[in-house]
């Protein structure tokens, strides 16, 4: 791919190292470019790097009435070596093609997209936050620009892809544990819909029940299938808990769960690296609420990329009463989990082969 350069002059642009003075929050602030491409004819068309800013879409574009759209969520992080590591930038490139299958979008060839978040970050690495626990956040996604009020699918899309520099997601460090509200007022999706897809419509369809879950003390929704039987996810994040017996359980993926690529990493590291056993079941909700009142489950949390792993202290009900988990802290497989993925994320620990992509010097 030849990607175009059209870069803000050097005057309007960052040039010196970005040390923030106070804590930056997540996903807030924008770096000065963005990574923009077409797909016209059956082709896409002109990659380009161009400043940040808004692009003009006709009022009847498809994206703004029927929702065709999808998006990822990555991250990169500046090593002891100077250098912007991303990390399995080629794992979200591979879901959002899933997702674009799913509701009829053309997919983006993984090597462009991973050379376009590659030659961002390499234009971008001044923006780089140097301040503890920071990241780069990588926001790719795609929508339907045909001018077209037919309910079918768009012919032309843009691909587009920006940057978040963003501060650690636990300010304080790891350790405030989250609740979560345990409803079956909201389902956030049902067999045959697009749960396992990374598209605006869910994540619309999710935010009541966020409110919700506010309202009640909770930070978000522990979600169940559309029988009220298994538990599926965490809000934005997979589900996870961990046994007395030290076997760290997240929820098989079916078609309604985002198959979380922090949960895969989790899998995939497994016990040699983590000191537990880990295993995809099928979960009821009522048995898994026996285990924590019975203490056989000790610990439960969320994985997803902003925050990695999330703890879990009490689960909510919606008449105000609450469940502890364990000791309502975080666990101690929790933090090794925790510890680990950001380890390898930011190279103090060894990554496995091909988990971490270094931007290139180009620009
Ligand atoms: C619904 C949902 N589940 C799980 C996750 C976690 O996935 P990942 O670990 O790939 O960020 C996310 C966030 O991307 C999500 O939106």
């Amino acid at each position: 791919m030849k990607i175009r350069y059209d870069l803000k002059p050097r005057a309007a642009r960052r040039t010196d190292p970005f040390r923030p003075q106070g804590p930056l929050s997540f996903g807030q602030l924008r770096t000065d470019h963005m990574f923009l491409m077409d797909y016209e004819d059956g082709a896409w068309r002109d990659p380009r790097i161009v400043p940040y800013g808004p692009f003009s879409l006709a009022p009847g574009a498809v994206v703004l009435h029927y929702s065709q759209e999808i998006f990822e969520g990555a991250k990169a992080f500046l090593h002891q070596d100077g250098e912007i590591h991303a990390f399995r930038i080629d794992r979200n490139a591979q879901r959002l093609n899933r997702s674009a299958e799913g509701i009829c979008m053309p997919p983006v060839p993984v090597a462009d997209q991973v050379e376009a978040i590659l030659a961002l970050l390499d234009v971008e690495r001044l923006w780089f936050p140097e301040q503890e626990g920071a990241s780069l956040y990588i926001r790719p996604f795609m929508i339907a620009t045909q001018d077209s009020l037919g309910v079918k699918p768009s012919r032309s899309y843009l691909f587009c892809c920006f940057l978040s520099p963003s501060g650690p997601y636990y300010p304080a460090g790891f350790k405030e544990p989250v609740k979560l509200l345990i409803t079956r007022r909201f389902h956030r999706a049902a067999p045959g819909g697009t749960g396992a897809m990374k598209t605006g419509g869910n994540y619309a369809a999710s935010l009541m029940a966020g409110e919700v879950a506010h309202k009640l003390g909770a930070s978000q929704v522990l979600y169940v299938d559309a029988s009220d039987r298994y538990i599926e996810e965490a809000g934005a994040m997979n589900h996870f808990h961990v046994t007395r017996e030290g076997k760290l359980v997240i929820p098989t993926f079916t078609d309604s769960i985002l198959r979380s690529i922090t949960s895969e990493s989790v899998i995939e590291l497994g016990k040699a690296a983590l000191g537990v056993e880990v295993v995809q079941e099928r979960i009821e909700l009522e048995s898994f609420l026996s285990g924590v009142r019975s203490g056989a489950i000790t610990e439960a949390g969320g994985f997803g990329t902003a925050a990695v792993v999330s703890a879990v202290g009490a689960y909510v009900f919606e008449d105000g009463k609450e469940l502890k988990v364990g000791s309502g802290g975080i666990g101690e497989h929790t933090r090794r989990v925790y510890e680990v993925v950001t380890g390898i994320q930011r190279g103090q620990r060894p990554p496995p082969p091909g988990w971490l992509f270094k931007a290139p010097r180009l620009a």
